[in-house]
């Protein structure tokens, strides 16, 4: 048997989970509520408060799996890709730790993870994660991508954003209409009591399977802005049906680039990852699509669709079982290298 300890630190939520082979201990997260108030994730206050998370975050996945430090076997840490001074937290801790322990460091890459997180496996309840090759839309707030998964780590990316991510245009329309930091998940609660065909945003026409959201966002500010002046209550009178709207337009954005995805590679195997994939009309499209397009859907529990350690953990195991092992000389990246 083997144990373990993935942390996860390259954004805004410190996280650290323990595994016993495949098999889910504990997860644990501390979220960073400093950002809210400033629209974003400010980065030298995400750093100070992971520095200030960790130790405990740890020490609370380490009890709730019931088990000592000293019978870790590895540690698995996020690699990139994120914010340098937030990842460096992490990766200087499970130097550390993994120097203390003298067991081996193992490097994570975060939207692997985050597609690797379909594998994790529950002490109680079945689960049948994707059959090799299957497609992953992974979609988070820096990342939006159509990757093929050929295996664990082979995995080819067949379309991406060429301009803003999927979840960074949900937290910019947010933004525009004076909501919180992150937006994405108050957008997807007041478009539950609104009507998606309220209002008509600007659509994208990018050939192939890359994505652009920069024009939908454009079209969402300057059509508020317009209301605006006739109407300063326009967007408190509007918000459920500008909420439906918006979530609307990127859900089918991001819907029909997934069909054309399939229908060119002929992979009826579809998964959908990172903090986007918690949005419950995307989870709603991809069930219609099941029954629509005869997909097999995979959709990730809401606690492994958000940034975690789960995935971490899990990604870290796979890598274990390949000895992929990595020197006290790793450093940290901040754009993606897969
Ligand atoms: O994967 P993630 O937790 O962090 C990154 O790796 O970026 O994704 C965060 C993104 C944010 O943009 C957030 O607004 C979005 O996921 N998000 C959602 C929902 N929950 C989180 N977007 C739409 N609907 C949601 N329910
Ligand atoms: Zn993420």
């Amino acid at each position: 048997m083997v144990y373990i300890l993935g942390i996860e630190s390259s954004c805004d939520d410190t996280s650290a989970a323990v595994f016993r082979d495949d098999i889910i201990l504990s997860n644990v997260t501390a979220n960073q509520e400093v950002h809210q108030n400033f629209g974003g994730v400010v980065p030298e206050l995400a750093s100070r408060a992971h520095q200030q998370n960790i130790i405990p975050v740890i020490n609370t996945a380490l009890q709730g799996a019931n088990i000592s430090k000293n019978e870790i076997s590895a540690v698995a840490f996020t690699q990139g890709p994120g914010l340098l001074g937030s990842l460096l937290v992490g990766i200087s801790f499970a130097k550390a730790f993994a120097i203390g322990l003298n067991i081996p460091l193992i490097e994570v890459d975060h939207l692997q993870a985050h597609i690797l997180a379909h594998f994790i496996k529950e002490e109680s309840g079945s689960s049948s994660p994707p059959r090799f090759p299957f497609l992953c839309l992974t979609v988070s707030g820096g990342h939006t991508q159509i990757v093929r998964v050929n295996h664990y780590f082979d995995m080819e990316i067949i379309g991406q954003t060429i301009d803003d991510a999927a979840g960074e245009t949900f937290d910019k329309a947010a933004k525009i209409m004076g909501l919180p930091y992150p937006g994405g998940p108050l957008i997807d609660q007041y478009a539950s009591e609104g009507n998606p065909a309220a209002f008509i945003f600007a659509k994208p026409n990018i050939p192939g399977l890359n994505f652009s959201f920069s024009g939908l966002k454009t079209s969402i500010l300057y059509f508020l802005r317009d209301r605006l002046k006739e109407d300063p209550e326009f967007i408190r009178r509007n918000r459920n049906d500008l909420c439906a709207s918006i979530q609307f337009s990127i859900i089918q954005i991001l819907m029909q680039k997934l069909r054309q995805a399939s229908d060119m590679t002929g992979i009826r195997q579809i998964a959908i990852a990172g903090g986007v994939s918690a949005n419950s009309s995307l989870r709603e499209n991809l069930l219609n699509a099941r029954d629509l397009y005869e997909w097999e859907v995979h959709i990730p529990k809401l606690a492994y669709s958000t940034d975690n350690a789960a995935m971490i953990a899990i990604t870290g195991y796979f890598k274990y079982l390949d000895k992929s092992f990595a020197s006290q000389s790793s450093v940290p990246y901040a754009r993606s290298s897969f």
